[in-house]
């Protein structure tokens, strides 16, 4: 496995970054030049399972027709075979997207109101030097454009930090948040 590393300073708290990354719903308007590509904003679901510290969500993003309602997570019967993402707490995230390519990051809280977020791609399907770290370059390329297309948005969230109880409307996309909210509160207790 070959990799390629960004770092990247947030003026924000880490629950924002993380629930950035958990946040199934703003991928086709924020990445839509990107991996939003494609105009999927209906949302099936998703699925959330939670296994002690990590969250698996399933993602059943497709086209809306304006005919089709989404459905509800307890309708998708076969969300195993589901592209998903995966959250281990208390902050690490996961992108399986095959056994030879890989996302991970991890966001490292400097103070109430600044995070550090570590974003790695890791890749097995080209060994060959050079012709590896070029492609890993090339990676790295694409991951800062695809998080600066989020910073510019989640920087400007108010209030800084998230909590289960806010001022906000959350909607059933919003499940993967509403469960680590949940938890995080959870652990902050014990
Ligand atoms: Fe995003």
């Amino acid at each position: 496995m070959s990799y390629a590393t960004f770092i990247d300073s947030w003026s924000v708290h880490y629950s924002r970054c993380i629930e950035n990354q958990l946040d199934v719903v703003h991928v086709p308007f924020v990445h839509k030049t990107t991996i939003g590509a494609g105009n999927k904003t209906l949302v099936n679901g998703p699925v959330v399972v939670r296994e002690g510290e990590l969250l698996t969500f399933y993602v059943n993003n497709v086209v809306d027709d304006g005919k089709t309602s989404q459905l509800k997570a307890t309708e998708i019967t076969d969300y195993k075979n589901l592209f998903y993402l995966q959250f281990h707490y208390p902050n690490i995230w996961k992108n399986p997207i095959s056994e030879k390519f890989q996302a991970f990051a991890a966001f490292v809280p400097v103070d109430d109101e600044n995070t550090l977020i570590y974003l790695r791609n890791y890749q097995s399907f080209l060994k060959i030097p050079i012709l590896k770290q070029i492609v890993n370059y090339v990676m790295k390329l694409t991951n800062i454009v695809i998080l600066r297309q989020d910073k510019r948005i989640v920087i400007t969230q108010l209030p800084k930090k998230s909590q289960v109880k806010m001022d906000e409307r959350l909607i059933m996309g919003d499940k993967p948040i509403i469960e680590y909210r949940k938890h995080r509160e959870e652990l902050m207790k014990k």
